[in-house]
């Protein structure tokens, strides 16, 4: 993890309330990798905490992500020019890792659509098939759309109130694909309804495959000091920290 000050490249509205920002590194970052995210100080001494928000995107030497403007400190991000500067710890977590799958399915909602964005962007043309379904609250807020459709296999982008494709959330779309994707991994990120609703489907269905979900759980320091992010193990009397030992995590390995 390093600590740097960023320049901001672009930062502008990618749909509604959601903004993408692109921002050039002062020196390479090593371990740059899909799932794990970024901790950004919105620089104004009434908000230092920073706010953990996934890379989407990356290069050698820019990070791009998307944000959705929720609160202050969004709402700061979203009014910083090309040319301001950052400052931003990264890369942090443990990110997603698809070894032994050839066919992933993704399962995005909401903001949970960026970490799944990362991972077609990490392993574009390296061979793997991936198999999307992407939900939103509703057609104005579907972005990347044409993204996950050149990116994967195929790809169903639903909403919950049908203005855009089909009326369904992610992961019913997800059970309604998977016979025909027949996935050798999941990877998952959402809001907690729509991961738990994951996880019942997958015992009830007694589908054994691996599946991994990203907790976008609240976060302070975002490098395992701060303890607000602490989860417990399922079925131990053991914590995890979501910022440190996760974001990533086995869907049976911690209580959500
Ligand atoms: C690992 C990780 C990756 C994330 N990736 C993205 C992303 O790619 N795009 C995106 O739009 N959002 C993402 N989020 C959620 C994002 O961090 C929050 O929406 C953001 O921190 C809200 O800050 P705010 O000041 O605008 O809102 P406020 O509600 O004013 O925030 C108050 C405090 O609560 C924390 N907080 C509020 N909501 C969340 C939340 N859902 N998750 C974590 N902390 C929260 C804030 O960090 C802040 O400390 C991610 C969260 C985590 C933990
Ligand atoms: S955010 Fe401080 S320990 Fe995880």
């Amino acid at each position: 993890m390093k600590e740097l000050t960023v320049k901001i490249l672009e930062n502008a509205p990618l749909a509604a309330g959601v903004y993408r920002m692109r921002f050039a590194l002062p020196e390479k970052a090593e371990g740059l990798a899909c799932g794990k995210f970024v901790n950004i100080s919105v620089g104004d001494g009434a908000h230092l905490l920073r706010r953990p928000i996934a890379i989407c995107e990356y290069t050698e030497d820019t990070v791009t992500i998307c944000y959705q403007i929720k609160g202050e400190g969004t709402r700061l991000m979203s009014a910083k020019k090309a040319g301001d500067l950052l400052s931003c710890a990264l890369p942090l977590g443990n990110g997603f890792s698809l070894e032994g799958a050839e066919r992933v399915a993704l399962i995005g909602g909401g903001v949970g659509v960026f970490p799944m964005y990362s991972v077609l962007k990490e392993y574009e043309g390296k061979g793997k098939k991936f198999f999307s379904f992407i939900g939103f609250r509703n057609k104005g807020a579907v972005c990347l759309a044409d993204g996950f459709a050149s990116l994967s296999e195929s790809a169903e982008i639903v909403t919950d109130d049908g203005s855009f494709g089909r009326k369904a959330n992610a992961v019913e779309a997800f059970f309604a694909g998977a016979e025909k994707a027949a996935p050798e991994r999941i990877l998952a990120c959402g809001p907690l309804p729509m991961l738990r609703a994951l996880k019942t489907g997958l015992a009830e269905r007694g589908m054994d495959v691996p599946c991994y979900v990203s907790l976008e759980e609240r976060m302070g320091c975002g490098i395992g000091a701060c303890l607000v992010c602490v989860c417990k193990k399922s079925g131990k009397e053991e914590n995890v920290r979501v910022c440190k030992d996760g974001p990533v995590f086995e869907i049976g390995e911690v209580d959500f």
